[in-house]
């Protein structure tokens, strides 16, 4: 198949909506990170997906609306809660787990009862719902596994040939995927982004809980709550360590190391200079936002340089930091050091 990269237009939209009709699958921008996009409402569409991805068929996909009312297509019983979560934080990166509606294909939820809900806020996403009409079941436009593409360049790496159309809306600005929280009982978040926990939970006027898949593989058999958590996510192909520690100590890390081939350091911009290996900045130290817009491009580019064991400086887990350590922390599959 070829794939047309083209820039996002008044003609390039009209067309992706005209294949999202035909039930192709075409790459879109959001704020988060792009995503691949098809009708929610139809499976063979949705499949189609799931082929471009590799993705395991049990982990569910999102379901993208433009506005409020396109909310009871895909999702019943909505609770109080949500509306008042969808006033204060839609369009944005809070994606909700609500009861499912039936037009949504049994494909997208991967059975499940509940289907995972967002408005992106990204005006290209939305255009292209809107002129669609159809609500859009939309992973992250990566190769299952790989760091998600904060780039149209990124998808074209891993898409090329496997989808008719990626639209490019310039580099996502969140770069993160959204947060993902659960309504059912106490809310929970399943999935840390940019919203925090502490966001959620002063709009709710209630606590908020965090799944234990945020820090901790699951067990051998064990079901998380979100499936996706499950799988060894957003992995650079070196192999990744997270080291929790201050500056001096990750320097003297390093250079007490023995054998120094193929080792690369994952820092802050700035800090790269004073270290014996070479090194790639995700953002600036003290500046969330920056690092993740930064971090899925810098995983990306370390495969790039051949980088065979790389050793990141964890960030603080404090507010939308969970979500850039919680990144860090599967592109590591779990190994963590502590210095
Ligand atoms: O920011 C984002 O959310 C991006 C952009 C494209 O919108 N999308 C994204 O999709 O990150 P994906 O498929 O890479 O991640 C979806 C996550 C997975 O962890 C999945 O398991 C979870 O949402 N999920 C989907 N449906 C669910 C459900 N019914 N219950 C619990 N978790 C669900
Ligand atoms: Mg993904």
């Amino acid at each position: 198949m070829l794939t047309i990269l083209t820039p996002a237009a008044t003609d390039s939209v009209a067309s992706a909506a005209a294949l999202l009709q035909g039930g192709q699958v075409v790459a879109i921008p959001t704020e988060t990170v792009y995503g691949l996009a098809a009708n929610t409402q139809d499976g063979v569409a949705v499949g189609r997906i799931f082929a471009a991805k590799g993705r395991p068929q049990d982990n569910p996909l999102i379901v993208h609306i433009a506005q409020m009312d396109m909310l009871p297509l895909v999702a019943v019983d909505i609770p109080p809660e949500a509306y008042k979560l969808g006033e204060a934080f839609w369009p944005g990166p809070l994606t909700l787990v609500l009861p499912r509606a039936p037009l949504v294909a049994q494909e997208v939820t991967c059975g499940l009862s509940t289907v995972a809900v967002r408005m992106p806020a990204h005006p290209v996403a939305r255009e292209v719902i809107i002129q669609s009409g159809l609500p859009l079941a939309a992973p992250s436009a990566n190769l299952s596994g790989s760091p998600s593409p904060t780039t149209a360049q990124h998808v074209l790496a891993d898409m090329d040939g496997r989808i008719p159309l990626i639209l490019d809306g310039g580099p996502c600005e969140v770069g993160v995927e959204s947060t993902v929280l659960s309504l059912a009982g106490m809310p929970t978040v399943l999935r840390p982004g940019a919203i925090t926990p502490e966001d959620i939970a002063a709009v709710l006027g209630k606590p908020v809980a965090l799944a234990n898949a945020v820090y901790h593989p699951p067990d051998e058999g064990e079901a998380p709550q979100s499936p996706g958590t499950k799988y060894r996510h957003y992995a650079p192909k070196a192999d990744v360590w997270l080291l929790e520690g201050d500056m001096p100590a990750f320097t003297r890390f390093l250079h007490d190391l023995p054998d120094k081939t193929g080792v690369w350091a994952l820092c802050h911009e700035g800090e790269g200079e004073s270290l014996p290996v070479p090194s790639l900045a995700f953002g600036r130290r003290g500046d969330l936002p920056s690092q993740a817009a930064a971090l899925f491009g810098a995983l990306r580019r370390l495969d790039e340089n051949g980088a065979q064991t790389v050793y990141a400086l964890a960030p603080t887990k404090k507010g939308m930091g969970l979500a850039v350590y919680d990144r860090l922390l599967r592109a590591a599959a779990f190994k963590v050091k502590k210095l």
